[in-house]
C-alpha cells in the first residue's frame, strides 16, 4: 500500500501557546486535523469565561481557512463550584488538573491532590457530567512521578465512578493496569512515548529536544504502551503533547520540558503502525475513540499520507525557531497536499 487515508484526525492534548508562537504553530495542527483539545497552561492560564472566549477567539483569527474545531479546557482551581461550571459547561470539553509546580506553567495547579482540596469541585463535575483531565505526576523522584501518582487516580476514580477521567500522556507500564480496572479512566498516548525511551535522551549526548513531561521511559514501557495502542484498545485516544519551545529556552542551562511534533505526527504514527503490520487499528486511535470517550462530532476531514520519503526539517517557524521531534532524520511517509 502506498498511499493511506485518515478519516476526522483529532489531537486530544494539545498546546499551542497564544500570541507569536501561536501563529507559528497553529497551522500544522489546523491544517492536517480536524480538531484538537487545547490545553489551558498558557501564561496566565484559563481560567475564565471571558478567558475561554478569548483565546478560542485567537485561535480561530490564526487558523485561517482551515476547518478545525479547538475544543476548550480550563485550568483547574479548586474554588469552582457549580454554578461556574454550569456557565462554562458548554464551552470548554474538560477541566485539565496539574499538581502545582509538575511541569511547563503549573505553578498555579493544585497543591495536594485530596478529596479535602478538590473533592467539592469534583463531585459537581460528575454532576454535570464534565470529563476531568489530568496530568497524573507526584513531585517526586523523575522515574516515578507517574507511578507515585497512580493511588490519587485510583481514589478519584473510585470516589468518582460517573467521572469521566483521562489519564494524560501516560508513560509508565505500571499505569495500564489501572486503566483496565476502572471503567471510568481513559488515557492519552503521545508519539513521543511510543518512539523513544530515556536512552535516547540520555544515552549518548544529552538531546534537550527529547525532553518532556512526563519524562520518556524504558523500552519496556514504550513497548507496552505500543501493544495497547497498535492493538486498538478502545479507552486510549491520541493526544501529541506537542509542547512548542523556542530553540533557545530548550537548549539552556534551564532547559524547558516539552517535544514540539504537531507537524510530523501523522507521518510518524503511520511509519510506527505500519512497521508493526497495524495500519487497521490507526483509525480508531486517531479518531473514533475520542469521539465516543468525549461524546464529540468534529468537522470530517480526510488526510492522505504518501509513501514518500519525508526529509524533516531541523526546525520550524519564521520569527521563532522551534526544533521539532525527529529533526533531520527520515521518515518513509509524507502528507499529500490538501
Ligand atoms: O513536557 C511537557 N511540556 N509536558 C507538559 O505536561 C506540559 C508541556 C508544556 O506546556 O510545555
Ligand atoms: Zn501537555
Amino acid at each position: 500500500m502506498d498511499r493511506i487515508t485518515l478519516n476526522t484526525p483529532l489531537d486530544m492534548h494539545l498546546h499551542i501557546r497564544d500570541g507569536e508562537m501561536l501563529r507559528e504553530v497553529v497551522r500544522y495542527s489546523s491544517r492536517y486535523f480536524s480538531g484538537g483539545l487545547i490545553m489551558p497552561n498558557t501564561i496566565p492560564p484559563i481560567t475564565t469565561k471571558e478567558d475561554i472566549f478569548s483565546y478560542r477567539k485567537e485561535i480561530l483569527n490564526s487558523i485561517e481557512n482551515d476547518i478545525f474545531e479547538p475544543y476548550m479546557s480550563i485550568f483547574f482551581k479548586s474554588s469552582y463550584d457549580s454554578q461556574f461550571l454550569k456557565s462554562v459547561r458548554d464551552d470548554i470539553l474538560v477541566v485539565k488538573l496539574y499538581p502545582s509546580g509538575v511541569t511547563t506553567n503549573s505553578d498555579g495547579g493544585v497543591v495536594s491532590v485530596d478529596l479535602d482540596e478538590v473533592g467539592d469541585t469534583l463531585s459537581a463535575m460528575e454532576q454535570l457530567d464534565i470529563p476531568l483531565s489530568i496530568h497524573g505526576e507526584t513531585n517526586g523522584s523523575v522515574f516515578e512521578r507517574e507511578a507515585e501518582f497512580l493511588p490519587t487516580y485510583e481514589l478519584l476514580a473510585k470516589t468518582f465512578p460517573k467521572l469521566r477521567i483521562i489519564m494524560e500522556h501516560i508513560s509508565d507500564r505500571r499505569t495500564i493496569e489501572l486503566l483496565e480496572k476502572y471503567s471510568n479512566l481513559f488515557a492519552t498516548i503521545t508519539l513521543h512515548h511510543l518512539a523513544i525511551t530515556f536512552d535516547d535522551l540520555l544515552g549518548g549526548a544529552l538531546q534537550p529536544h527529547l525532553f518532556c513531561k512526563p519524562i520518556v521511559k524504558s523500552g519496556k514501557d514504550r513497548d507496552a504502551l505500543r501493544d495497547l495502542v497498535l492493538n486498538g484498545h478502545p479507552k486510549i485516544m491520541f493526544g501529541s503533547d506537542s509542547a512548542p519551545h523556542p530553540k533557545e529556552k530548550k537548549e539552556s542551562s534551564n532547559g524547558s520540558a516539552g517535544i514540539f511534533s504537531a507537524p510530523i505526527v501523522l507521518q510518524g504514527l503511520v511509519e510506527l503502525f505500519e512497521k508493526h503490520d497495524k495500519l487497521e487499528n490507526l483509525q480508531p486511535f486517531i479518531s473514533e475513540n475520542a469521539r465516543k470517550i468525549y461524546r464529540i462530532s468534529p468537522p470530517q476531514k480526510s488526510i492522505t499520507l504518501v509513501r514518500k520519503e519525508f526529509q524533516v526539517p531541523t526546525t520550524y517557524g519564521e520569527k521563532i525557531e522551534i526544533v521539532p521531534l525527529f529533526a533531520g532524520k527520515k521518515l518513509n511517509w509524507s502528507l499529500e497536499d490538501v
